[in-house]
């Protein structure tokens, strides 16, 4: 089922997150709940999607990364499920790049973003997960992550110049041969 998106204003998207009860990970209603989430990431072509967005005040959030049309210069990401993750830096110099929000629509900006981290969660069985993630997957996780503690890309932004509607980007910006 595609579930409704929340977007910016709507308070859910700034309040943070619980964590899930380990022990609910299994029941049917959680693993249909994944599923949704999944389906409505793919249905809205995000590459991430956290709970909050779809009006769950709940530590777990989806990505995957798979010949994207907004992205498709950048590396596959397999179809991940992150509930309760923590998140250590491993490599504080920070990378600027474009960012865009399914809760935030029809806008993108450049966001840095840090290089490399290190993410430990439970998986969709409710396994632990332990794995380094770098560049535009550990920028996917940030973005993800940060949904969770009521975060938006905007508060990642130094200042909001390059704060575009997604029309005159994609005249200014993704248009070649402007683009690199
Ligand atoms: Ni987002």
């Amino acid at each position: 089922m595609i579930l409704k998106v929340a977007r910016l204003g709507h308070p859910v998207i700034r309040t943070p997150a619980v964590p899930v009860d380990p022990g609910q990970i299994g029941t049917p209603e959680f693993q249909r709940l994944l599923d949704d989430m999944v389906e409505t990431m793919r249905e809205y072509s995000g590459v991430g999607l956290a709970g909050p967005q779809v009006h769950l005040s709940l530590q777990v959030a989806v990505l995957e990364v798979d010949q994207h049309p907004r992205y498709p210069d950048m590396p596959p990401v397999p179809l991940t499920f992150l509930i309760n993750p923590q998140v250590t830096v491993l490599d504080v110099s920070t990378v600027e790049d474009w960012e865009g929000c399914l809760s935030i629509p029809e806008m993108r900006g450049t966001v840095p973003r840090f290089k490399q981290l290190r993410v430990t969660a439970l998986g969709r069985k409710g396994e632990s997960l332990d794995f380094v993630a770098s560049d535009f997957h550990a920028r996917v996780i940030q973005h993800e992550t940060d949904h969770l503690k009521g975060e938006v890309y905007l508060d990642r932004m130094p200042n909001l110049g390059t704060l575009s509607h997604l029309a005159e980007w994609q005249r200014f910006v993704l248009a070649p041969p402007a683009r690199k």
